[in-house]
């Protein structure tokens, strides 16, 4: 052996160091997997010490072997847990580039699952304002709560007037605020809001204490509309209304008109439609008569004018009041009323992608 023993192990202390100091500036794997490679790879400082070892006593080849082992042990090992704690680092730093939010990506799913829509009702309310508006109607809202003046005395129903009871109400305790039972208040409020001529629709919730069935709710919708000018006549409510429902149903509608009575106009008429379920025949939902109420209506009364400070010798309107729910089961085919309101998904989700 050409170096004495404690030369070779001091070779060996100083490998191990080196290589400590080495390793603090290696900051990837590829770089780390050198460094070990230096020293304890096939041909490695390390490596080829025991190498040289060949004309080494066997005492000096067991003291240096120890040496150098435990340095290959401590090299290998700062080696293993360099390349872990790397590896450590990347999946952070790949966590923090990629970022995902499961939340929003989840949330994207089930809106693709699940696809959204109008509800049946909201979707006509809307088509019936659209036509209306493009044939220059207003729209206006009104609330549900009301007083009884609005929703009784100035539509030309006074106190114990018989015609309250055609309407059950659901009245506040101090018996003079109702839920409105009917759209025709927002006739009251656009006479209060406008001065003539004017023409308008108001649609919403309305309210009724009633049973129900197949045909009847005790909260359903309609819109109401009005119009006010110096020579109104049944033909221009006639026309208005057809040309609705032709835009609705998307073909001519048979139409008939029959004699109503409601309080607010003279003359009151019902509108009624060929029934579009049965095609006229009869069913539950005509009441097998072949044809559908749907939409009361007339010539505004003197008196609902004269509540609106509107001049009678001057202005004429027309009112009508429509059903949207009644409108919606006639468009679609629907024959129980109650499928509309009940809030079933498998119900309402046919209506999405219309
Ligand atoms: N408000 C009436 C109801 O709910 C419907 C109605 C009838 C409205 C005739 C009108 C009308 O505007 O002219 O029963």
């Amino acid at each position: 052996m050409s170096e004495n023993l404690q030369e070779v192990v001091a070779k060996i202390l100083k490998y191990s160091e080196q290589f400590v100091l080495e390793l603090k500036s290696a900051n990837t794997k590829a770089q780390v997997l050198d460094l070990k490679a230096k020293y304890v790879g096939k041909d490695g400082l390390v490596t080829v010490i025991m190498k040289g070892l060949k004309s080494a006593t066997v005492e000096e080849k067991r003291e240096i072997g120890k040496k150098s082992n435990e340095c290959k042990d401590q090299i290998e090992q700062m080696s293993k847990n360099a390349l872990e704690e790397l590896e450590h680092q990347e999946i952070n730093r790949t966590l923090e580039e990629n970022w995902i939010d499961i939340s929003f990506r989840d949330s994207i799913r089930s809106k693709a699952a699940c696809t959204s829509g109008y509800h049946p009702v909201t979707m006509i309310q809307r088509e019936v304002e659209d036509i209306f508006s493009s044939m220059g109607f207003d729209i206006l809202d009104g609330p549900y709560l009301e007083d009884d003046y609005h929703n009784f005395e100035a539509l030309n129903i006074p106190k114990d007037h018989p015609a309250r009871d055609m309407q059950d109400t659901f009245w506040f305790k101090d018996m003079t605020h109702l839920l409105r039972t009917h759209t025709s208040t927002i006739q009251v409020r656009g006479m209060e809001k406008y001065t003539p001529p004017f023409k308008f629709v108001g649609p919403g919730k309305v309210f009724r204490c009633e049973r129900t069935d197949a045909s009847h709710e005790f909260v359903f919708h309609q819109i109401e509309g009005m119009m006010v000018d110096k020579d109104i006549s049944v033909a221009n409510l006639i026309y208005f209304l057809k040309i609705l429902l032709s835009e609705i149903f998307k073909k001519d509608v048979e139409v008939r008109l029959r004699p109503g009575f409601f309080p607010f106009v003279e003359p009151g008429f019902e509108m009624d439609i060929k029934c579009l379920i049965c095609g006229g025949k009869g069913c539950a939902v005509c009441k097998y008569g072949g044809w559908v109420e749907l939409v009361p209506c007339g010539l505004v009364h003197p008196n609902v004018l004269k509540y609106g400070k509107i001049d009678t010798s001057i202005y004429k309107g027309f009112a009508f009041g429509l059903g949207l729910d009644r409108l919606v089961m006639m468009k679609y085919a629907i024959d129980d009323i109650r499928l509309i309101h009940a809030g079933d998904l498998r119900f309402i989700s046919q209506f999405a992608s219309i």
